[in-house]
């Protein structure tokens, strides 16, 4: 029997460049992002540079988590408490948690069965909610179709802020992902395209949105110390109006993202080669459905994704646990418990009136995932790829 050995939670190293950066950073001691000498640009403002050139966008700024990003990008958009906030019903908690930390209310939508956003549901729920902000989720690097998505923000006037969480590198028609919106947000959590442990990187091209946003990352009065930023008249009034709410990035952390970011292109190309690999051979098992990508999309498969319609809630179970008995892990956005880093929409109670959305919940309720950790070769892929599909017919 097939068994396969390497651990799903094991990324590769941080570059050596990157550790010897980071050497170098704690070897000084200046690990605060404004502890510069006249005339020097931390390893924070040359992320932020080299992000905000990366992804053609003038503004960027580093900030301490993806999630943290998420609430200051809402509250630089001026987002009020009670106000309404669309999103996807399927994503991560750190989604609707953002919303709910600026005290707004999440208006869930549903998924489709492509695994993105339902854009005729986003179209009635804009309609019927009269919400003006969009928070949308390009969930596990599902990209819906950007040319509509931003018809429909202009026809409500939709603010809309991209979660890409887990579209770092990816692209529809050419253009990156995280400059279709008015903001965009990423995460360097160890599990994403960049990892630094913890960490997260704001884009605009809103003058008065990143000069907020930086105010709100815990500035103080240093504003003048960016490089990623707006002229300095733009925070004349704005920073005795904007909150802190500390969420700096440090040195150190800058230090390791930037030789990571150098070869993103490169690393992303490697993740795609590797969900096509398990694609390929996931694809010729009849009772497995996966969306087929579409042209326009670029996506970075550092995740993948596949329903099971026909399978019940017991096979599902079933399923997992043969899997991970020949050390395969899968995780199931259907669980009606919260577990790990999957949640169903239904489990965030703090949102007030539950969210009736039976159609994602079928989706969900045969939908699994897995993580493919650059660490795996295409052989590790081919191999988790045969013993899903044998577990598959010994479940059926
Ligand atoms: C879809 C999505 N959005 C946002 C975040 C938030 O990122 P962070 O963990 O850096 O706060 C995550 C993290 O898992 C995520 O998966």
């Amino acid at each position: 029997m097939k068994v396969f050995k390497k651990t799903f939670t094991q990324q590769e190293p941080i570059p050596a460049e990157g550790i010897a950066a980071a050497i170098e950073v704690m070897s000084s001691g200046r690990l605060h992002r404004y502890n510069t000498q006249p005339g020097e640009k931390s390893e924070t403002d040359l992320l932020e540079l080299e992000f905000a050139e990366y992804l053609g966008i003038p503004y960027c700024l580093a900030c301490s988590s993806g999630g943290y990003a998420l609430h200051i990008a809402m509250k630089a958009a001026g987002v009020q408490p009670g106000d309404k906030v669309l999103s996807n019903a399927f994503t991560l908690a750190p989604v609707p948690g953002a919303i709910h930390n600026c005290g707004a209310v999440p208006v869930l939508v549903d998924v489709a069965e492509d695994y993105c956003i339902d854009l005729n549901d986003l179209e009635n729920k804009a309609e019927e909610s009269g919400a003006k902000y969009f928070l949308l989720s390009h969930m596990r690097g599902h990209i819906a179709d950007m040319d509509r998505v931003i018809e429909i923000c202009k026809r409500f006037n939709l603010f809309l802020i991209e979660d890409c969480a887990h579209t770092m590198g990816a692209s529809w028609n050419g253009k990156k992902s995280g400059t279709f919106g008015d903001i965009a947000c990423f995460s360097t959590q160890t599990y994403k395209h960049l990892n630094s442990g913890e960490g997260g990187l704001l884009t605009t091209h809103h003058q008065d949105v990143m000069a907020k946003a930086i105010i709100h990352s815990g500035s103080y009065m240093l504003f003048d110390r960016h490089f990623a930023a707006p002229p300095e008249e733009i925070f004349e009034q704005i920073r005795y109006e904007t909150a802190n709410y500390s969420g700096r990035m440090d040195n150190l952390r800058a230090a390791i993202l930037r030789p990571q970011l150098a070869s993103l292109n490169i690393q992303c190309e490697q993740w795609t080669q590797r969900y096509q690999a398990i694609e390929k051979i996931l694809a010729h098992c009849s009772l497995v459905q996966i969306p087929t990508r579409p042209k326009a999309e670029f996506f970075v498969g550092s995740s993948i994704q596949f329903s099971l319609p026909r399978f019940s809630t017991e096979q599902i179970l079933r399923l997992m646990s043969c899997c991970e008995d020949r050390g395969v892990v899968l995780k199931w956005f259907g669980d009606p418990e919260p577990k790990g880093y999957t949640s169903r929409y239904d489990s965030w109670r703090y949102i007030q009136e539950e969210p009736q959305l039976p159609k994602t919940k079928e989706i969900l309720a045969t939908l699994l995932d897995m993580r493919i950790p650059l660490t795996f070769s295409k052989d590790d892929c081919e191999l988790i790829a045969d013993i899903i599909v044998e577990t598959i017919e010994e479940c059926k």
